[in-house]
């Protein structure tokens, strides 16, 4: 294959990998990029990419994604599906493409994990060397294919000696994406936004561009070989995050906070009634509830120092920016 890509970024198709994407573009370098078939391109520059399509299940697909790039950005994961599907793309997908990197001599390998990782833990502040939920399995196939394919990554690096290096973002906002409100919440027809929890939890928010400044700046650095960073802007209270949000709309929003509590009695009854069927464990779980609905603030210290990360922006600019974005373009973006 004749080829100028010198970086490889899965996932280009989505929020993140899309906004990663367009730096390297602007940055002046033809990334390669590997999306499905069937993945949204209307907003990617294809003319200054290199597109190779595959699915993450596929591991000719990811040896060909691979071949002669230097490094590599995992921003893909599944999202939605079955268990099969999820463990198949995440877990056992980026197993195949750690393994395929190594193989094609890749410098260093950027995995997109999360800080949905770690567990409940009695830390107000979480550094990253907290260790992972131990109940994986009580939190969704999403949560718990990331916390097996941060495992495994890091194990492979150590294993193999192979320079990985992790990102945890928190939750990850900005234009290109639905304005955030809240983990749990329901809003009636604008009237009315119900909230699970209580206001004063924090809330880990990252701004899109933040995270693509994290990743390039790892990707330019002379890191250890397996490196964990977690990247957040900061922890805002729910509530004021609701405020902010409404300034931003410049709307009033009117936040109805319900105790985890009562929404943990509704997940116990799914829990009996599944347990009874056999059915394995319902998606909305008392423990799923009760970490959903934890204050959490994360410790950035080691990428501030290590790769000398700031945020990019204020919360309220990053709000307002993708509230415009979302009145433009949410017409036209039935997916988002
Ligand atoms: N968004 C957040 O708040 C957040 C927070 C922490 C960490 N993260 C992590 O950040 C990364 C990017 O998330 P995002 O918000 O950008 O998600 P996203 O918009 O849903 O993008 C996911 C990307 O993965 C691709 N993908 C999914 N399954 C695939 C498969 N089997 N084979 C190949 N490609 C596949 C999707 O392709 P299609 O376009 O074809 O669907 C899409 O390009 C993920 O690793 C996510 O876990 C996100």
């Amino acid at each position: 294959m004749t080829s100028t890509a010198s970086v490889l970024v899965t996932g280009a198709s989505g929020f993140l990998g899309g906004h990663l994407t367009q730096t390297l573009v602007q940055q002046g370098l033809t990334p390669r990029i590997f999306i499905r078939p069937n993945s949204r391109r209307a907003t990617l520059p294809l003319d200054k990419v290199e597109v190779i399509e595959g699915d993450l299940r596929d591991a000719d697909a990811l040896k060909k994604a691979v071949s002669g790039v230097s490094l590599v950005y995992h921003c893909a994961a599944t999202m939605k599906g079955s268990k099969a599907e999820f463990f198949e793309s995440n877990v056992q997908g980026t197993q195949q493409l750690l393994a395929a990197a190594q193989s094609a001599g890749v410098q260093r390998f950027m995995h997109v994990s999360s800080v949905a990782v770690y567990g409940p833990g009695q830390k107000t502040i979480i550094r990253e060397e907290e260790g992972y939920d131990p109940f994986p399995q009580q939190r969704g196939y999403y949560t718990w294919t990331k916390i097996e394919s941060d495992r495994l990554s890091l194990q492979f690096a150590k294993e193999q000696n192979f320079p990985v290096t992790v990102l945890r973002p928190g939750i990850i906002y900005g234009p290109g994406t639905k304005p955030f409100f809240a983990r749990l919440h329901y809003n009636l027809k604008g009237k009315a936004h119900i909230v699970i929890g209580q206001p004063n939890a924090l809330l880990p928010l990252v701004f899109v561009k933040s995270v693509v400044a994290a990743l390039l700046l790892a990707g330019e650095k002379p890191l250890s070989p397996f490196s964990v960073y977690n990247v957040v802007d900061g922890a805002i209270r729910q509530g004021d995050l609701l405020e902010r949000q409404a300034e931003a709309m410049q709307k009033r929003v009117r936040p109805v906070y319900l105790p985890p509590r009562f929404v943990g009695i509704g997940a116990m009854a799914l829990e009996t009634v599944y347990r009874l069927l056999r059915r394995g464990s319902p998606a909305l779980s008392r423990y799923r509830v009760q970490r959903a609905c934890q204050s959490l603030a994360h410790d950035t210290t080691k990428a501030r120092k290590e790769l000398g990360w700031r945020p990019e922006i204020s919360l309220p600019e990053g709000l307002q920016q993708t509230w415009q974005w979302w009145t433009q373009h949410r017409a036209a973006s039935p997916t988002v």
